[in-house]
């Protein structure tokens, strides 16, 4: 597929690699990083001409000088450039900055937020650090995609650096609205690090809009359709909603070990109907709503007991980071209240897993679930809801979907509810399992056409096709 870049190299610059290091005693080596920007993009990065530039996920002092060369190594072979951390900027730029600054920031969760200037410094660093090494790998030609909330400042660090250079960048979570962002007190320095790209893209028009409403009233930039001048510089915002790699996830229900896996947990679950609940355990993903809905809905709807299985698979993630730890703590006990409360000697109401899933168990279980239940409080996109109907070639399953997911905005047919609605939710829960199959085939079809078009290939040749616009209308500019 063309992806608008003409065969020129692109060199994908993320926080996290899409490969991890693992250490097993002496022995290292490198698997799969889990996360819907190091999945989402994996199947681009391979097929095209990249290079990709980010953090493998572990302390380099725990690494040591020999260790850091050996995961080099590995990482060169699969055409990843590492950029390491220590354990003091893990704490202060990932947990700190990242995670409990700008991550609760932007998805409404403020009084979360920490104000730290020590994290602040530290996000500096670590971004200076990103532009050093894209730098150092950065031939002429070459198109830089930046992404996501970790690398915010990056994109006029390089512009310094490369004056020249094609620079993306693309944000995987929500932007939020202008009176929540004001909030940050280092917005200015945000916003103008941001618009050192020329094209910034958004999974939502929303997200746009609020972006572009922060650049006005903080910056005092005016932009008109989508386009920001800011001093001589022309910078492009667009939306560009991302898709999933459709048809790997479609094909790999006929892979022999997914539908032998999906026979063996139909077998497991004993005719019962199953509902999916799948996220990274983060605050931000409605898992405890999403419980208190579930028992509501067997307390409301006494006949569906031991006739339905909600399965929780909660993917442990920014552990150290104390919200998350409480999450934890918060969904154990739930699950054991709900359990204790409806269970029965023959039939457990939750099946609750802490754990990373194989994708063939994953696709299974997408498979065998009547109903996936997406409920996050706030969500850039969620690509599971997407997964989810990719997989359902009979066209039967049913997908309750937050509107609070920039998912929603294309998923219409999906069953859209309020996570805060606890109510609303139950009646979607009734709505999603009585629903007639033919209607489920309908609405599962219109979804599948939409997501099979907007493959991740075609968005991000999209998002190329538009960068390469904006350099050419640039040019006109600065002709004129
Ligand atoms: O969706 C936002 C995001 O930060 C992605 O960039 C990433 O793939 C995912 O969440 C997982 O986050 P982390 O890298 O902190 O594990």
């Amino acid at each position: 597929m063309d992806t608008g870049t003409e065969g020129r190299r692109t060199l994908i610059i993320s926080n996290r690699l899409p490969y991890s290091v693992r250490q097993d005693g002496e022995n290292l080596s490198v698997e799969p990083s889990v996360g819907g920007l190091a999945t989402g993009l994996a199947s681009y990065y391979q097929d095209h001409n990249c290079v990709w530039v980010g953090w493998p996920g572990a302390d380099s002092g725990t690494l040591g000088e020999k260790g850091m060369e050996e995961v080099a190594a590995m990482l060169e072979e699969r055409a990843c450039i590492p950029v390491f951390l220590d354990a003091d900027e893990i704490g202060a730029y990932y947990d700190g900055f990242c995670n409990s600054t700008i991550w609760p920031l932007f998805h409404y969760f403020h009084t979360s937020s920490t104000w730290e200037n020590v994290s602040w410094e530290a996000y500096q660093q670590v971004n200076r650090a990103f532009c050093e090494a894209v730098v150092r790998e950065y031939r002429p030609g070459d198109i830089i995609w930046v992404h996501d909330y970790h690398l915010l400042l990056l994109p006029a660090l390089l512009r310094r650096e490369l004056p020249r250079a094609t620079i993306g960048f693309f944000n995987h979570i929500p932007f939020p609205s202008y009176e929540i962002f004001r909030i940050l007190p280092w917005r200015r320095e945000i916003l103008e690090g941001l618009l050192g790209a020329d094209l910034i893209g958004f999974h939502t028009y929303d997200y746009v809009r609020h972006f572009t409403d922060s650049v006005r009233r903080i910056l005092g930039y005016q932009h008109t359709s989508g386009e920001i001048l800011t001093g001589n510089r022309l910078v492009k915002v667009d939306t560009f909603p991302m898709g999933i790699d459709y048809t790997r996830y479609s094909g790999a229900v006929d892979d022999p070990g997914v539908r032998e896996e999906a026979a063996r947990l139909r077998e497991k679950y004993g005719g019962r109907r199953v509902i999916l609940s799948f996220d990274r355990l983060d605050y931000t993903k409605g898992i405890p709503q999403r419980l208190r809905a579930f028992d509501l809905f067997l307390q409301r709807y006494p006949e569906y007991r031991d006739g339905v299985v909600l399965i929780v698979v909660a993917v442990p993630s920014r552990t150290a980071v104390r919200e998350y730890r409480t999450l934890k703590r918060q969904v154990d006990r739930l699950v054991g209240e709900i359990t204790g409360k409806h269970g029965t000697i023959d039939w457990a109401p939750v099946r609750y897993l802490y754990d990373v899933l194989p994708f063939e168990t994953l696709v299974a279980l997408y498979q065998i679930a009547d109903v996936a239940f997406v409920t996050s409080l706030r969500d850039g996109m969620n690509l599971m809801a997407k997964e989810f109907v990719a997989t359902k070639h009979d066209g039967l399953g049913v997908l309750v979907l937050s509107e609070m997911a920039g998912a929603a905005a294309e998923l219409g047919e999906a069953i859209i509810v309020n996570p805060f609605n606890t109510e609303e939710m139950v009646g979607a829960l009734k709505d999603a399992l009585t629903m007639p199959e033919n209607e489920q085939v309908r609405r599962n079809r219109w979804m599948q056409e939409r997501l099979r078009r907007y493959h991740i290939l075609h968005w991000a040749r999209d998002f190329m096709q538009r960068l390469k616009a904006t350099k050419t209308r640039q040019r006109e500019l600065e002709a004129s």
